[in-house]
C-alpha cells in the first residue's frame, strides 16, 4: 500500500513514521510513504503558497496552482483517490479505514490556514474525510491517522497475538477491558474467569463485555 502525502509540513510526519507498527509496516515493505511538499510546486520567486481569500474574509486560502500542480505530478505515476482531509468531510470511521485498505496506493491533500481553494477540491478530490466536529490547523494528524488506522488491516502488518480482529469497531463493538500481570494491582483484583483457562467462558465473558461497554457509551453502534 502506498500512501503519497502532500502537504506544506513533511516534518510532521518523521517521528510518527519512525515509530511502532507503522515504522515496521514500512520495514516490511506492507507500506510506502512518500511526502511531496507542494511549496516545491509553486512559480513565484518567494515559494508563496496562499493568498487572502476573496470576499474579504479573515484568514489565508491556499493556491489552487500550486496543489494541482503536486497532484498532477503525484497523479502520472499511477491513478488513485485523492483525499482531501476536512472538517466538512465525512466522518473517518473503522469502515471507511476497510473501504480504502483495498487500493494500492491513496493520495493524501492535507489542507492548513483557512482552507485550499474550492476549485482544486472540484477538480481533483475524491473523497473529503474528517476527524470529527473540531477544527485543527492542518490536515497532517488526520493523514497520520488514515495511515495508522489503514496500516493495520494490510495483512502481514500485524502479528498473530496482536490481529486486528478482536480491536474496537471490528464488529462493530467496542473493545473488552484488558487485564495483564499482576493480577492483584493497589487491591484490585481481575475477573476469576480470565484466570480459569475455560476458553470458552473467557470468549463468553469478552463477548458479553463489550457489548455491555457498548450498550452503555456507545448504544449508536448496536442500532445498525
Ligand atoms: N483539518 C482541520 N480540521 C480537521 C478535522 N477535524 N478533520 C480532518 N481534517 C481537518
Amino acid at each position: 500500500m502506498t500512501f503519497e502525502v502532500l502537504s506544506l509540513f513533511p516534518e510532521a510526519f518523521s517521528g510518527f513514521l519512525e515509530s511502532s507498527i507503522v515504522a515496521r509496516a514500512i520495514a516490511k515493505q506492507a507500506v510506502q510513504v512518500q511526502i511531496s511538499n507542494f511549496r516545491d510546486y509553486t512559480k513565484n520567486k518567494h515559494n508563496c503558497v496562499d493568498d487572502y481569500p476573496y470576499g474579504g474574509f479573515p484568514g489565508m486560502v491556499i493556491q489552487a496552482q500550486p496543489i494541482y500542480d503536486a497532484l498532477s505530478s503525484v497523479l502520472q505515476r499511477g491513478n488513485a483517490p485523492v483525499i482531501y482531509f476536512t472538517p466538512q468531510g465525512r466522518k473517518l470511521n473503522q469502515q471507511v479505514l476497510e473501504h480504502y485498505s483495498s487500493y494500492e496506493r491513496v493520495i493524501l491533500l492535507c489542507g492548513h490556514y483557512k482552507d485550499i481553494d474550492q476549485r482544486v477540491r472540484d477538480l481533483c478530490v475524491s473523497d473529503e474525510l474528517s476527524l470529527g466536529d473540531y477544527v485543527l490547523s492542518g490536515g497532517e494528524l488526520a493523514a497520520m491517522i488514515f495511515i495508522d488506522g489503514l496500516s493495520r488491516l494490510i495483512p502481514g502488518v500485524l502479528g498473530d497475538i496482536e490481529s486486528a480482529n478482536s480491536d474496537s469497531f471490528s464488529t462493530p463493538k467496542l473493545g473488552f477491558p484488558c487485564y495483564t500481570r499482576p493480577d492483584n494491582f493497589m487491591g484490585l483484583g481481575v475477573p476469576d474467569v480470565l484466570l480459569s483457562g475455560n476458553h470458552k467462558a473467557i470468549d463468553d465473558w469478552a463477548q458479553q463485555a463489550a457489548y455491555a461497554l457498548t450498550k452503555t457509551r456507545r448504544p449508536d453502534l448496536l442500532s445498525d
